[in-house]
């Protein structure tokens, strides 16, 4: 049987054991450590444009950063020993890289195209792009009123319920595109146990109008159980029981649970175990959003993840965006100790964007064994926050202004507006640039020699939000590379969730 890249020998692989990281650790300390932002600008006049990578509609300035091209030179390094390249191509053959469920990970299938090859012999994978044909014909007939209600009218309130990548992809996307919705389509969702979520929707929404969409991969997590029966209690309340198939869709892997709900069958939309909950929204977990900005919207995100894949998997590692990325958050992370990053959008449409990036990252970086079972032998995973800009700007940023703690940050920056362009770039220039006398007003004083990336874009689109929702995914999936672990199990969930059952006699 041939050797896959997760048979390989992972223990000689520790990170802390390859040259480049030795290298690393000495240039930190020799080289960088003490020297200021201030002086790396100051020696090179050209650094934005030399710390500088477009990548389709995504630019990354990583020019006001603790790097010199020696420090770029050495994580590059690292990236190639620790075979990153290698694992980007088992990612996209199929390959079992999810080792502790035994699962190829291939959210990258469900926006490539047949032509890109991208593990077509995976089962499944095939029929991609007939569920993206079933979700179009269900999304138009939803608009046309051909699909209606119990009582025969329109639906126009789609409500999404799920927890987790079922809710906060969802949740994420149709804020950042709310000038896409279609008009008269309406977007909510309902993920928390408290009942609190349906409550309100039910106290506002017509039953007669209202399509929920029940998104669950397993179908039995229990936050989404409860409220999907709970919804379906008002609309059988409302109406009888026959009205569930006119009210109910479902995205789900588990067709005995969606029989025993009583989802029609040519209302159920699938996917494979392929692909995570948190990798998810590119799937039919994306049918609610779908309904609400249309499947033109919907198919250019896919295009924009695409144009993303296309980049990670064909450009050099030097041009690559998500691994220069990802080998700037390990430099912070692994060599100047970090803990956290906050994730800052100048765009109120990407404001459940940090959120959305907390679970991607935490749930696939939080780790402390390796995929061979070892404990890792250096941090893994930072603790991602954020808030959108200018909110944030008068609430948390004293702490990044002046607080103890380095915390690098990603500016998330669209050029529609001069206001959060002005403010943004005042942002990195204050964090990085600093002010003040300390022996005059030392309070005043911001030390500065703060870094951060900033990401720029022109407007907020489906194919811009695409591309960046995959630039972290991948960003993610280097980082995991580099320290051996599995990015895409997340089995310290799974003992609360048991417990809980276990409490509540399940
Ligand atoms: O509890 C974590 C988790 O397993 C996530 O990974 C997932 O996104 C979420 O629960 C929801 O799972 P499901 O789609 O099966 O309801």
């Amino acid at each position: 049987m041939a050797t896959t890249y997760t048979d390989r020998k992972l223990s000689v692989r520790y990170p802390t054991d390859l040259p480049a990281w030795k290298k690393l650790a000495a240039h930190y300390r020799d080289d960088m450590r003490d020297k200021t932002l201030r002086a790396l600008f100051a020696r090179d006049k050209k650094r934005e444009e030399k710390f500088s990578l477009q990548s389709g509609d995504l630019i990354l300035d990583y020019s006001k950063n603790h790097l010199a091209a020696t420090t770029r030179k050495l994580l590059l390094q690292l990236a190639r020993q620790a075979d990153v390249p290698a694992a980007i191509e088992a990612m996209f053959n199929g390959d079992k890289i999810n080792k502790t469920e035994n699962r190829s990970v291939l959210h990258v299938a469900l926006r490539s195209k047949i032509a890109d090859t991208v593990a077509l012999e995976t089962p499944g994978v095939a029929e991609v792009w007939e569920v993206l044909t079933q979700m179009e014909s269900f999304v138009e007939q939803v608009h046309g009123g051909k699909i209606k209600g119990s009582t025969g009218k329109k639906l126009t309130d789609i409500v999404n319920i799920g927890i987790g990548g079922s809710d906060l992809g969802p949740v994420m996307a149709s804020r950042a595109l709310r000038s896409y919705w279609k008009d008269g389509m309406r977007f909510h969702s309902v993920s928390n146990i408290d009942g609190s979520q349906l409550d309100d929707l039910q106290r506002e929404l017509n039953p007669e109008t209202t399509l929920f969409v029940v998104c669950s991969k397993t179908f039995t997590t229990l936050e989404t159980m409860t409220n999907a029966n709970a919804a379906r209690a008002w609309i059988v309340d409302q109406f009888d029981e026959l009205a569930v198939q006119y009210h109910f869709v479902a995205a789900s892997t588990n067709h005995a649970a969606m029989d025993d709900f009583g989802i029609r069958s040519d209302f159920r939309f699938g996917f494979w175990d392929w692909v995570g909950g948190r990798y998810s929204l590119w799937s039919a977990v994306g049918l609610s959003l779908a309904l609400v900005v249309g499947m033109d919207a919907f198919r250019a995100i896919l295009s924009g993840g695409r144009r993303m894949d296309l980049h990670f998997r064909q450009s050099p590692l030097d041009e690559n965006m998500p691994v220069l990325l990802a080998l700037i958050g390990i430099w912070y992370n692994n060599f100047f100790g970090a803990q956290s990053q906050a994730i800052l959008p100048y765009d109120n449409r990407l404001d459940r964007f940090p959120a959305y990036l907390q679970q991607l990252q935490m749930e696939s970086s939080g780790k402390s064994v390796r995929m061979d079972g070892k404990p890792v032998r250096c941090d893994t995973g930072m603790i991602i926050w954020g808030e959108a800009g200018n909110n944030a700007q008068h609430s948390f940023y004293q702490l990044l202004h002046q607080g103890t703690r380095l915390v690098p940050v990603d500016f998330l920056l669209p050029g529609t507006s001069g206001l959060s362009t002005a403010n943004c770039l005042a942002q990195a220039e204050a964090l990085m640039d600093g002010t003040g006398n300390a022996d005059v007003e030392p309070y005043r004083v911001h030390e500065g020699n703060r870094p951060s990336n900033t990401i720029h874009y022109d407007q907020m689109t489906p194919e811009v939000l695409g591309q960046l929702i995959a630039l972290y995914e991948h960003k993610v999936f280097v980082e995991g590379v580099i320290w051996g672990i599995d990015s895409f199990d997340q089995w310290g969930v799974e003992l609360g969730k048991k417990l809980a059952n276990a409490k509540l006699d399940l």
